[in-house]
């Protein structure tokens, strides 16, 4: 198997529970399927030629394994840590030990909704934050990764 990077290799990392994306507050959320997202950011990427692989993990160990593989083989990360944005400083580890750059999403607006929500544990190891704008907020990573890799 080959570890080499390739060029324009993004993963994509969604967290706990957004598996049941369609059956969640779809105020917060939006009424998409997790399929059906996977799918527009399929579309997504490769209108801007990244190689996209997506990954969703209900565990916080499987999320760390993740990234730690990826060190090797994408050149850009996309995560929704979702419930583990707020305390999980094991995945901010992770992230901070990785030398691409990771940018965090929110489907909902984490700003605006009950307090322990506000605090992101995660945002300072990551490049940027993007959130509050549904299956939009991942389309604006891909597009803010693809300019960021086309200038390195
Ligand atoms: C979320 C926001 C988190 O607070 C929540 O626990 C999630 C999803 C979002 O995408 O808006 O599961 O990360």
């Amino acid at each position: 198997m080959s570890t080499e990077k390739k060029n324009g290799k993004i993963c994509v990392i969604h967290g706990p529970n957004l598996n049941m994306l369609g059956h969640r507050d779809k105020a917060q959320y939006g009424s998409l399927t997790l399929d059906k997202l996977n799918k527009m950011i399929r579309q997504k990427a490769e209108e801007l030629g990244l190689d996209v692989s997506i990954y969703q993990f209900n565990s916080e160990e499987k999320i760390i394994k993740m990234l730690h593989r990826q060190r090797k083989i994408s050149e850009g990360i996309i995560i929704n840590p979702a419930a583990f944005t707020h305390y999980s400083y094991a995945i901010r580890d992770a992230i901070e030990l990785l030398a691409i750059p990771v940018v965090e999403v929110h489907l909902s607006n984490i700003y605006e909704r009950e307090e322990f929500r506000s605090i992101s544990v995660t945002k300072d190891v990551c490049i940027k934050q993007f959130y509050g704008k549904k299956e939009e907020s991942y389309f604006e990573a891909l597009q803010f990764l693809h300019e960021n890799l086309k200038k390195s």
